[in-house]
């Protein structure tokens, strides 16, 4: 009998130096760094130098990064227009995957030889600046779009942070803001081998491009069992109303078999390592903001749920809120996080073509026996074939 890993749960499939996820100690290093302790002394911006180059930036490294950066975080023309064609009903990470699918067309353009679309080391970090760079703008984009709001061009004088909330809100943020945004997405860079960044290694196997292996990974992010949750965390704290209605909502979810979106994790069962450092984000921005009934209603659900089921949060419990009170629509929530771990997906694309093997596992056939279509007659070469099957399999 087959031992099948079924979701390859406990399966590890490759060695990575990008970041270690500890479920026993409940800890998380990017490149050997805790997050918390980059979180709490880090811009965006060097942590995303250090995901891809292995080392935190000097002043002059992290100015250099933060030049390019600048020089290609406008809107792209043709990336607004491939947006301004999909309804403004689209969900949004339709319109991420989309514009990077624009941005992979015009950076590959011209290259007619499939065996050169994978690039060089260098070209494909340069690749993951400028794809880095560009994300913020179709995210707030996207958002300004679905309310009816007019495009706002980047400001030169502002860090990544500061620029993505004045592209999406057309206000200067204030710092509370900006420090609660800025841990959020450095929490979200990277975390090992999850379902998008698997994805993208896979596709990354094939000796695809860079850009091919992150529209897949979108499409991993977008489901609520992975990056959808911090979308539906908002939905069930919409449906539960207030901190006095989590004991009835929670009998009724359980009594469903309900899912609870925000808790749970495949590697940690003992808590998520981020929750602590975002949920003191989101205690700022309560206080900043005022609203202390979102306070109440996290802290209600969260112990009576985990007193019930004894299942923790995860990251996605506290960042859904925090980015509900900065503004943001629950619906743009999934592609700030594919702004964030674009910096991840990108390091683990590189890393695998660095040391690339095609990645292409087995599988049990559970399905009809062999049978054959009646009154076919087989040629001599589907016979030759049938005698060597490992050259047929695809
Ligand atoms: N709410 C209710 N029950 C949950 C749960 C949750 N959020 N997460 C896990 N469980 C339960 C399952 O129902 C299952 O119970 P059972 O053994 O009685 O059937 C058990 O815990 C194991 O869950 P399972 O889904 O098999 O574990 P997994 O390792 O595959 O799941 C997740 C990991 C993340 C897919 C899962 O916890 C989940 O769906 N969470 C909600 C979505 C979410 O927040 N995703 C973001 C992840 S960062």
């Amino acid at each position: 009998m087959t031992d099948i890993k079924k979701g390859l749960a406990g399966v590890t499939v490759d060695e990575t130096a990008i970041s270690k996820v500890n479920p026993d100690t409940n800890s998380l290093l990017y490149r050997g760094y805790p997050v918390q302790e980059l979180a709490a002394t880090q811009p965006f911006e060097a942590v995303a130098y250090l995901l891809w180059n292995g080392e935190l930036p000097d002043a002059d490294q992290l100015a250099a990064l933060r030049r390019t950066e600048r020089a290609h975080r406008g809107l792209a023309d043709d990336v607004r227009t491939a947006i301004d064609l999909l309804p403004t009903s689209a969900h949004p990470m339709d319109e991420v995957r989309t514009a990077v699918s624009v941005i992979c067309a015009r950076e590959t353009a011209g290259i007619s030889n499939v065996m050169d679309a994978v690039g060089t080391p260098a070209e494909n970090l340069e690749r993951s600046i400028r794809l880095w760079a560009q994300l913020p703008a179709v995210v707030a984009y996207g958002q300004r779009r679905r309310r009816g709001e007019e495009l706002i061009p980047p400001r030169d004088d502002l860090d990544y942070a500061a620029n993505f909330l004045w592209m999406t809100f057309g206000e200067d943020a204030d710092v509370v803001v900006v420090d609660a945004f800025t841990r959020s997405m450095i929490l979200y860079a990277e975390h090992s081998f999850n379902a998008s960044t698997f994805t993208a290694r896979v596709i990354a196997s094939t000796l695809s491009d860079l850009f091919s292996a992150v529209v897949g990974a979108i499409g991993a992010l977008k489901g609520p069992l992975h990056g959808g949750a911090n979308e539906a965390v908002l939905h069930v704290f919409t449906e539960i109303g207030s901190a006095e209605n989590v004991g009835p909502w929670l009998d009724a979810a359980l009594a469903e078999k309900r899912k609870i979106m925000g808790f749970g994790h495949r590697v940690y069962k003992r808590g998520d390592s981020r929750v602590p450092t975002m949920k003191a984000a989101l205690d700022t921005l309560v206080e900043h903001y005022d609203r202390p009934d979102v306070a109440a209603l996290y802290d209600a659900l969260e112990s009576q749920f985990v007193e019930r089921k004894g299942i923790y949060p995860n990251l996605d419990y506290p960042s859904g809120p925090a980015y509900d009170l900065m503004g943001f629509d629950t619906l743009t929530f999934t592609p700030l996080f594919v702004a964030a771990r674009v910096t991840g997906w990108t390091a683990h694309i590189r890393e695998q073509q660095a040391a690339n093997a095609l990645i292409r596992p087995l599988s049990a056939y559970v399905g009809p026996d062999e049978r054959h279509v009646e009154g076919y007659v087989p040629d001599a070469a589907d016979v030759e074939a049938q005698e060597r099957p490992e050259e047929a399999a695809g």
